[in-house]
């Protein structure tokens, strides 16, 4: 008798629930697929069960639906740059979406990434923003210059052959993975001292992208596992091992760096996370261990990428690399002395390629969810409730054919005309905002 109540009353608050979100619901009146109107497992199931194509769908539904489509029972998704703009500006009313966050961040919610809380996110990017001013990264230059030479006869060495190949997505995974550790710790992980490119950091970050949907859609089983103790989840899942490698050597590189600020040849972004100027800033060893993730994270793959998107089109397209080696071989007649970036960043058409290959790698892919609060101005010419979830993928932006035509196109002449202030508002790689230093940084500008 008891399971008979118990199934009709399920039964009957789902049936009161699917109901309230297709007719009641403040979003009832978007358009978009029932399913997704109804529940957020479509976005899981785009998102683990096909491989991560959750933006490709998006895109046919804007395609059959017009520029705001309910992708969830809760979430709108936009294309409409005007919308990217009210939602990811600088001082936004809105907020991180906690579960998406809290997931793809499950090692690093203790960072800058990781915070929720806007103040906090404010305070970590202000101890952050130091080692990312042109000033200090351009104080890199050396350090950078010896992991590419490094990195560049590695390839002499072992694939000059025409019957040999490298795996550059790796290679370059490993060259970046090793600046930015270096940069972090003044201590390299040295991932490039394996010419076969088979370091598992290097090679893990595939995998991790896979396991951030079990993190985002299955919060509680990180929870669990992170209460577990280590050796039992070793046991358990042999899988964690590497996690768990990483994890330890983040906290002997700190330990360390605690313990010999000043005996390092060159300044780090640690330093200046662990001497703030007002010292009741500096973090704690846990939100430090969790920085490390999220700035190894951030700092290699993405720009990983872009070296590989960009060379996948040099290589396939002669005409592009013709012109790439030529204005190279004119400004630097002497390969074996190196090149100054401040030289480099004045070479017009390589500009053009390195914003292009931004342009169509895409670092960030997945729409980044955010709240509407109850001070939220307009989205996109739209007033929306407090508490919808909005976002709007990158691809949008950097793809959208009324402003980059021929968008499939590798084409850094695009970017070689007098006026390319509607592309910049539309080519927004780093996001927008508070991270606008990396932009400068890349982009070269004081
Ligand atoms: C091609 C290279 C890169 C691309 C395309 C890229 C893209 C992005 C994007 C789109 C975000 C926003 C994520 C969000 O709002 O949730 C982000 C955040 C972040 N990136 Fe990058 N990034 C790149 C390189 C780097 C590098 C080299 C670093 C430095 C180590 C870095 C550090 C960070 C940090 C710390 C955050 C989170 C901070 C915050 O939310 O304010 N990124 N990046």
């Amino acid at each position: 008798m008891l399971h008979i109540v118990l199934s009709s009353l399920s039964f009957s608050y789902l049936a009161a629930l699917c109901l309230y979100r297709l007719f009641f619901h403040p979003l009832h009146r978007y358009p978009g697929p029932t399913i997704a109107a109804l529940t957020g497992w479509y976005e899981l199931y785009h998102n683990i069960f096909q491989g991560g194509g959750l933006v490709a769908e998006i895109e046919k539904l804007h395609e059959l639906y017009g520029p705001v489509v309910r992708i969830g029972p809760n979430t709108l998704h936009f294309n409409d740059w005007h919308a990217y703009h009210d939602i990811y500006t600088h001082g936004t009313t809105l907020v991180k979406e906690p579960r998406f966050y809290r997931g793809i961040n499950a090692h690093a919610r203790e960072s800058s990434a990781g915070f929720l809380n806007p103040q906090e996110a404010r305070n970590r990017r202000a101890l952050l923003a130091p080692s990312f001013s042109r000033q200090a990264v351009m104080k890199l230059e050396y350090t950078i210059q010896l992991k590419v030479d490094q990195l560049v006869s590695l390839l002499r060495e072992h694939y000059s052959s025409p019957d040999s190949a490298a795996k550059i997505s790796i290679a370059y995974r490993s060259l970046t993975t090793d600046v930015i550790t270096d940069y972090c710790f003044a201590n390299s992980m040295n991932t490039l001292a394996d010419p076969n490119f088979s370091h598992p950091v290097a090679q893990q970050t595939r995998d991790l992208v896979k396991r951030f949907w079990i993190q985002v859609h299955f919060p509680f089983i990180i929870d669990i596992v992170q209460s577990l103790p280590e050796k039992f989840v070793l046991w358990l899942i042999p899988y964690f091992a590497s996690f768990v490698d990483v994890k330890a050597r983040f906290e002997r590189q700190i330990d360390s760096l605690i313990s010999n600020l000043d005996a390092t040849d060159h300044e780090t972004v640690f330093h200046n996370l662990l001497a703030p100027k007002d010292p009741q800033m500096r973090p704690s060893r846990t939100s430090l261990v969790h920085e490390a993730f999220t700035l190894i994270g951030a700092g290699s793959d993405t720009v990983g990428h872009a070296c590989t998107v960009g060379t996948y089109f040099a290589l396939q397209d002669h005409s592009i690399s013709i012109r790439l080696a030529e204005e190279l071989r004119k400004a630097w007649p002497d390969e074996d002395r190196s090149m100054s970036f401040s030289a480099l960043e004045k070479l017009p058409y390589l500009t053009a390629f390195i914003k292009e290959a931004l342009r169509m790698s895409i670092g960030v892919i997945h729409p980044l969810p955010r709240i509407v609060s109850d001070e939220t101005p307009e989205i996109g010419g739209l007033k929306l409730p407090a508490g919808t979830i909005v976002a709007m993928s990158h691809y949008f932006m950097q793809m959208n054919p009324g402003i980059f035509g021929d968008p499939y196109t590798f084409n850094p002449d695009r970017w070689l005309v007098r006026d390319t202030d509607k592309m910049m508002l539309n080519f927004v790689p780093f996001g927008k905002g508070p991270r606008q230093w990396e932009a400068d940084l890349k982009l070269g500008k004081d």
